[in-house]
């Protein structure tokens, strides 16, 4: 439950090993919020997030399967966590793929199966964990999307699209959540240094984990709906939208 000034007490991770899951959690259990469940596929990474949840001061901190592939076991998931743990304040929709362009380009069933890791198995969850919270009365769910959706990009665009369908989704989900107690805040982060962008060179206003956590616990406390990470890909992006297509296309790997 949400204390009396505000601060989460429980948060619920689908893709509790994602980097940036953690350092949003890591910042979330010293301010009070001493549950945490992270759902996710069984792994040693998981197992390890949940220890570092206890060892920053969670008094729990439990690992749930969880695979968004798996639409027709997702609704039990989301209902167990909420059965088991009680109220939960914070969801946060972190699990997503970024695969690799030219191989998804010669594998149709592979592309297809991003685009479920990524967004449809991922929609579902969000549709089970929405009832939940419209149940509970208080909530905020916060949606890992990126910048590649606001425009796809020749070099991404299976990527870039499955993350324009979550934003979509997300923002009519949290229209439909008006007035419940329940609130969306869709993050769209740019290039973030870490075990998905391994081996990559960085784009500009390339970040870190540990910076988009800060903007995301920033976004929770001020109830945003919308936050990019850093700041400036707001405007970056506002620019890259207007440019015409014969540009655009252009435009580097
Ligand atoms: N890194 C970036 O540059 C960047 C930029 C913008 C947006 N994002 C988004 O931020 C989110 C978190 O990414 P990250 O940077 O923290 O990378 P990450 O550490 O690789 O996290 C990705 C997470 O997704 C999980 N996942 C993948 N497929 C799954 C499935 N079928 N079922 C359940 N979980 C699954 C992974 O679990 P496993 O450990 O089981 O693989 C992992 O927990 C993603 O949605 C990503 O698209 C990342």
């Amino acid at each position: 439950m949400i204390d009396a000034i505000g601060r989460p007490q429980s948060v619920l991770v689908l893709g509790g090993s994602s980097e940036i899951a953690q350092a949003i959690v890591a910042g979330l259990v010293p301010a009070r919020c001493k549950t945490v469940v992270l759902a996710g596929r069984p792994s040693e990474r998981l197992d390890a997030a949940a220890a570092a949840a206890l060892a920053a001061g969670a008094t729990t901190a439990e690992v749930v399967a969880y695979d968004t592939t798996d639409i027709a076991g997702t609704p039990a998931v989301i209902d167990a966590a909420f059965d088991t743990f009680g109220d939960i304040d914070i969801v946060v929709a972190a699990a997503g793929a970024l695969g690799d362009q030219a191989a998804l380009e010669a594998d149709p069933l592979a592309a297809a199966d991003l685009i479920t890791t990524n967004f449809t198995g991922l929609a579902a969850g969000l549709l089970a964990v929405a009832g939940r919270m419209r149940r509970q009365g208080h909530g905020r769910i916060v949606v890992i999307s990126s910048v590649a959706g606001d425009r796809a990009r020749k070099a991404n665009y299976i990527y870039g699209s499955t993350k324009s369908g979550l934003d979509a989704f997300a923002q009519g989900l949290g229209d439909s959540l008006v007035g419940s107690g329940v609130g969306v805040t869709i993050v769209r982060p740019g290039f973030v240094k870490g075990r998905m962008t391994e081996g990559m060179d960085a784009a500009p206003f390339s970040t870190t984990p540990d910076a988009v956590a800060s903007d995301v616990i920033g976004a929770i406390a001020s109830g945003a709906n919308v936050v990019y990470s850093p700041g400036i890909l707001r405007w970056v992006f506002a620019v890259m939208k207007l440019l015409p297509r014969a540009i655009w296309r252009r435009m580097p790997a």
